[in-house]
């Protein structure tokens, strides 16, 4: 390159010195100052699974770190949690006895029902949310009631009704339906208002896509459906002007959290909600976006705890309020760590 050019180079730079955006970066203090999203313990939810029976203490495969519990089994994790001062946990219920319709969900003395009064009279400071669906419950593995090779939705919505009824008598602190049925946070709305629970709130998985990102999940939840697929009634993952007619009707069914499933895919769709609800946003970091880091970072690919960092606060940046992840305890001891 001519020395002519190279001047001209500088001499172009230096025209522009009033927009040095590294001058905000030299050091650790300033980047403090100017650093948009942070991380808390608050932001996070932590997501169980509460398998019934006695003695069981399951590492799931794909999901390194993660267990299934037996309610004689859970406290030591609960111990844990509250120790690390998460705020919330979000209960999945493995039942022992599946059906067709997942008659298991409405059980007053349910897995789940067991584990939402044991964690309440335990630990009453952590906030109890439960997920409202059948898939762990039905024989079929699909998330309501079966009527020509489909979902039914209005008989599956009377079914969520008796669901959430039984999950606000044994005293859960919010519910959060992940059925995809449409119509259900106004069915659950009334459910609930009519039977003396109008100050339970809802947080609607108000987008919801047919996600890949579910794998580990359904094995740690046994919840693959036996025949089919659950394009039905979960979204395309192609389709963005959609997410936000689910989540208006969510909205004016009076959904108090609208959530956006899974979150690292669909962070175009998360900041969607964030820009036009004035309510709190929730996502839920997956299984499978989990699954990933924690493979990689196995193998040395990764720096594990720097790729969840960062994967997490990009969920935040995109507008997130609340993030569901398994990474919840891992996290908690990094920041504490700050
Ligand atoms: C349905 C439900 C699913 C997840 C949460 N609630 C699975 C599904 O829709 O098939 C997935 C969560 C995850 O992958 O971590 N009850």
């Amino acid at each position: 390159m001519s020395e002519k050019l190279s001047k001209r180079i500088i001499e172009i730079a230096k025209a522009k010195s009033m927009n040095r955006t590294r001058r905000l970066r030299k050091s650790e203090g300033i980047r403090r100052l100017v650093r948009e999203n942070q991380l808390t313990i608050d932001d996070f939810i932590y997501p169980l699974f509460v398998e019934e029976g006695k003695n069981i203490e399951k590492e799931i495969v794909s999901m390194p770190g993660i267990k299934r519990y037996s309610l004689d089994k859970i406290d030591k994790e609960l111990d844990e949690v509250v120790a690390l001062n998460l705020p919330a946990v979000l209960l999945f219920g493995i039942p022992s006895e599946k059906d067709e319709v997942g008659s298991e969900t409405w059980n007053d003395n349910g897995v789940i029902q067991q584990a939402i009064r044991h964690i309440k009279t335990k630990y009453p400071s952590l906030y109890v949310i439960t997920d409202v669906c059948f898939c762990e419950y039905t024989s079929h593995g699909h998330c309501g009631i079966i009527h020509e090779n489909d979902v039914h939705n209005d008989d599956t919505l009377v079914n969520i009704a008796k669901q959430v009824v039984s999950h606000a008598k044994a005293g859960v602190d919010m519910v959060a339906p992940s059925g995809m049925m449409d119509g259900t946070i106004a069915t659950i709305r009334e459910a609930l208002d009519h039977t003396g629970y109008g100050d339970l709130p809802i947080m609607g998985y108000s987008v919801k896509y047919a996600s890949a990102f579910y794998g580990p999940f359904r094995d740690a939840a046994d919840s693959s459906p036996s025949f089919g697929d659950r394009n039905t009634y979960q979204m395309d993952p192609a389709n963005r002007d959609e997410g936000m007619r689910e989540a208006t009707f969510d909205d004016e069914e009076g959904a108090d959290i609208l959530m956006v499933k899974p979150a690292l895919s669909y962070l175009d769709i998360i900041r969607d909600l964030k820009n036009t609800y004035d309510r709190p946003i929730a996502c839920y970091n997956v299984s499978g976006e989990y699954a990933m880091v924690k493979a990689a970072a196995e193998k040395g690919w990764i720096d594990g705890e720097r790729v969840m960092m960062e994967s997490l606060l990009s969920m935040k940046r995109a507008g997130a309020d609340i993030i569901i992840t398994y990474f919840a305890k891992e996290v908690a001891k990094v920041l504490s760590r700050n």
